[in-house]
């Protein structure tokens, strides 16, 4: 009896020291974790506050990582790990949050820097992607306060022949007053002018919010519109419609800065001569600046065997079949005239929007886009056979943080994709501007969105033409 005591006794110091002997340091252990799941934003030039490079950056935050990896605040990911399946996820496993908090709460030792993984070599100069290409905006000022509507302007594109583009980056000048920035490629058109920045002047009251019914978003009768050229500060006014169209081939959001097609073999054909539509949209920040944006691209060689296409993508491949829900409405997201939020309504119900498939599709992106107000969002199918599957549920959506889902979803003609995004207009959404204001559809942040921003793979020779419905 006494020897079976002391056995397990004997075991249990064995135990102890082995984990002495093995403790986890941020060399074996903890850097791994941040090249993989940190470093993409905590390197000198991304958005995070601070670098998590090296060891004596890392350090001074052990107790600051541990609190953000307990919570989850840390990698910011919001879809529900119930439903889909997500090839980006960035998320930790149970046993690296483990290895963290071990690491903090054991005096955050360095360990043996020979047990150290070779850095990452990152891109350099603030990209995310190394790109081939660079062309430079116009200098844009931004003034100290005030209200700037979505601005379009159209330039050549860089390239000279037929070109595969697969990867693009926009990289603001000033990250605080640039609150997103899409642009695509279109068709040169004899009308377009260049270098001059065109807007619809939403008529506002004083507080800037538009006047009701005038978001922006419908083709009003007596619509103004707005002109500047670059590099002057005289804007002319005419009624009328916009001579440039709005479509989304791709977005700077805050924490999505970059697309990149190679990791599917695929690209994005831009024909020789065409422009580049760019839409601008600066949000003040009480000091006046010039902002100094740039896009970078990456070139394929030879053809890549895929093309990337978005909802809502140029006019040259029009992806929606165009219904009552309009058409320049679809690809920002479905213009309902009944989406309206009451004053202090802390769950308010969208209402719903239907995508039909009109052909089979590979859908590689989810991208649930709303504003401040932004609750939840829920993207479900309805397969032809009448099976249902959630296959991105976001229960906390935060306008913060416009976070692209990776998925691969084949599914077959005649699929039905339902959306459902809810939202807070009540005192408890700290984002929340003002609870007591009745809320519609429109382009600025207090105004709201519902735009679920899918992403397809398609042959690279197929036509995207009547690629789906939308039915609100
Ligand atoms: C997508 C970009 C991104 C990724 C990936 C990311 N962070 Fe962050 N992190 C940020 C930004 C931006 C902030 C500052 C804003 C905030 O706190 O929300 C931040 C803040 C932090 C803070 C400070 C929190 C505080 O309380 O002030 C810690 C600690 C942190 N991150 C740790 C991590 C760790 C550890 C990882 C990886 C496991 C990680 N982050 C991954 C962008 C990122």
């Amino acid at each position: 009896m006494m020897r079976l005591v002391l056995a397990g006794l004997a075991m249990v110091v064995a135990g102890m020291a082995s984990e002495e002997s093995s403790p986890v340091t941020f060399a074996k252990d903890v850097l791994p974790i941040l090249q993989k799941n940190c470093q993409s934003c905590h390197r000198p030039g991304q958005i995070a506050p601070m670098s998590l490079l090296s060891y004596q950056e890392a350090r001074p935050w052990a107790r600051a990582i541990k609190a953000a990896v307990v919570t989850r605040k840390m990698p910011p990911w919001f879809a529900d790990t119930s439903y889909g399946h997500f090839v980006n996820d960035r998320s930790l496993k149970q046993s690296e949050i483990d290895t963290l908090v071990k690491w903090s709460d054991s005096g955050a030792p360095e360990g043996n820097p020979k047990d150290a993984p070779g850095p990452i070599q990152w891109p350099t100069g603030g990209w995310g992607i190394q790109p081939e290409v660079v062309m430079d905006l116009p200098a844009h000022d931004v003034p100290e306060k005030g209200t700037l509507e979505w601005e379009l302007i159209a330039l050549p594109t860089p390239f000279k022949n037929d070109t595969w583009v697969t990867s693009m980056e926009i990289l603001p000048g000033d990250p605080a007053v640039v609150h997103h920035i899409c642009f695509s490629f279109e068709k040169h058109r004899p009308t377009t002018v260049y270098n001059r920045y065109e807007w619809v002047q939403v008529p506002r009251d004083e507080t800037g919010n538009p006047t009701p019914g005038n978001s922006g978003f419908s083709e009003l009768p007596g619509m103004i519109i707005a002109t500047r050229d670059v590099g002057s500060t005289e804007v002319k006014f005419r009624p009328g419609r916009p001579t440039l169209r709005q479509t989304l081939d791709f977005c700077y959001l805050p924490g999505a800065s970059y697309d990149d097609y190679r990791v599917w073999d695929a690209g994005k054909l831009v024909p020789a001569g065409s422009d580049l539509i760019v839409s601008l949209h600066y949000t003040t920040n009480g000091k006046a600046v010039t902002d100094r944006t740039r896009i970078g691209f990456t070139v394929a060689k030879t053809p890549p065997k895929k093309k990337f296409v978005v909802q809502g993508s140029g006019e040259d491949e029009p992806v929606i079949v165009p219904t009552k829900a309009s058409a320049r409405a679809a690809f920002a997201s479905s213009y309902n005239p009944e989406f309206a939020i009451p004053p202090n309504e802390g769950n308010y119900l969208a209402p719903p929007m239907d995508i039909t498939f009109l052909k089979d599709v590979e859908i590689v992106r989810l991208r649930p886009h709303a504003h401040v107000r932004g609750k939840s969002a829920q993207y479900k199918l309805i397969y032809p056979d009448g099976r249902e599957e959630i296959v991105l549920n976001v229960p906390r959506y935060d306008f913060n943080w416009q976070l692209s889902y990776g998925t691969a979803l084949k599914l077959p003609k005649g699929t039905r994709m339902h959306f459902e995004f809810r939202y807070d207009n009540s005192v408890n959404n700290k984002f929340n501007p003002d609870p007591t204001r009745w809320v519609y559809q429109g382009f600025q942040s207090w105004e709201e969105m519902m735009a679920p921003n899918l992403g397809f793979l398609l042959d690279r020779d197929a036509d995207p033409a009547s690629l789906m419905s939308v039915t609100n």
